[in-house]
């Protein structure tokens, strides 16, 4: 059974912790939409996806707090709330791609009550699809990779990222299941390790075999040859292609492009974000530096020496081989790829929009 990264409950969110992970499974109880944007900062809930159905999940616990206070400006006050919610980190286009569904979704309700209800009803139905577009993203990718592949994927996107099977770990998960795959070479993706804590516990989980390497061993590891191929996911693709990423992915495409190894990004199309031109125009995340000085409470730098701790890179169209998507699988030039992608899905869900 695969972990799931959420559940709601009734009238209230769980969420696994994933800062514990691997060493402990505890979940925590989210009645207050404010505990799930603390949630979402600690990076408790994490990977594009699921922060994005975690927000969307937190507008509902906005809504039902503000149902029970029955102010006469539920409407203007949930909107405040859902932005507080959408703002909790700014690299990841799907949260507030996810909160501005949920919003739009509820735009006719007549009474408070029946706002939670049409919030909620969209908030299951974001992770229900994130869920199917990961079954079918694995499916494209899975085709490209050769048999007996050897893959080499960065931070987690796996269950624990999405609403379950993952993006670049779902087509990873889905090579296995097809007997296409030989092995996984994680990197340990530091500073927070979410390569070393979270992708080799889901892996090993399924008796998928995986090499932990410390992030400056990558580059080595291609060099030395016999890596199939990169395999990633992304916290916003740009409308020209350009995609951002945890710290450390760019690195990667430029030693993938030197030695000629396919560059592959799995994401869903709600992490396309049409409206940012380029990469430029994304927001990239700095964290605090205590998580670069340390980890799990140990010091590992001088005190107050000064650390840069950006969140997120941004890869140049130019070094992405395809990326993958529920949709099918796009390739270069981006900005004519990407944007046919949105025309086909619009023509086949009348009144659909992004953004
Ligand atoms: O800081 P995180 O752990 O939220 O960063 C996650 C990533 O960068 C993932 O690669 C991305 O969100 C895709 S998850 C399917």
């Amino acid at each position: 059974m695969l972990v799931k990264s959420m559940e709601w409950l009734q009238d209230r969110l769980r969420l696994l912790d994933q800062t514990r992970l691997p060493k402990e499974t505890r979940f925590l109880d989210c009645s207050d939409y404010r505990q799930v944007v603390e949630a979402i900062r600690e990076l408790r809930v994490r990977g594009a996806p699921a922060i994005g159905a975690a927000g969307a999940f937190a507008t509902v616990l906005a809504a039902q707090e503000l149902g029970r206070q029955a102010p006469s400006d539920f409407r203007a006050r949930l909107e405040q709330a859902a932005s507080e919610i959408a703002s909790a980190r700014p690299t990841a286009v799907n949260l507030r791609w996810a909160v501005r569904r949920v919003l739009r979704a509820s735009e006719g309700a007549k009474t408070p009550a029946e706002s939670v209800a049409l919030l909620l009803a969209e908030a299951h139905l974001i992770q229900q699809e994130d869920e199917a577009a990961n079954h079918a993203m694995a499916r494209f990718g899975a085709d490209l990779l050769p048999q007996g592949a050897t893959v080499l994927t960065h931070c987690n996107t796996g269950a624990l990222a999405t609403a379950g099977h993952g993006t670049a770990l779902g087509v990873i998960r889905t090579a296995w299941e097809q007997g296409k795959l030989k092995q996984v070479l994680a990197t340990e993706t530091r500073p927070l390790l979410q390569g070393a804590r979270l992708t080799t516990w889901e892996l090993q989980q399924e008796g998928i075999p995986v090499t932990l390497m410390a992030d400056s061993a990558a580059g080595f590891r291609v060099s030395q040859g016999g890596v199939s191929c990169v395999i990633l996911g992304a916290d916003r693709i740009a409308a020209n292609g350009d995609t951002a990423n945890k710290i450390g992915t760019h690195m990667l495409a430029v030693m993938a492009k030197e030695y000629r190894v396919p560059f592959y990004v799995a994401a869903p199309t709600s992490t396309v974000d049409l409206d940012t031109p380029t990469g430029a125009d994304i927001p990239i995340e700095e964290r605090k530096p205590e998580e670069v000085r340390g980890f799990a409470g140990v010091q590992t730098a001088p005190d107050g020496v000064p650390v840069y701790n950006p969140a997120f890179d941004v890869t140049p169209a130019r070094l992405i081989t395809a990326i993958i998507t529920e949709r099918g699988v796009v390739r270069p030039p981006y900005t004519e790829s990407l944007k046919l992608l949105f025309r086909e899905q619009q023509a086949e869900r009348p009144g659909a929009r992004h953004g």
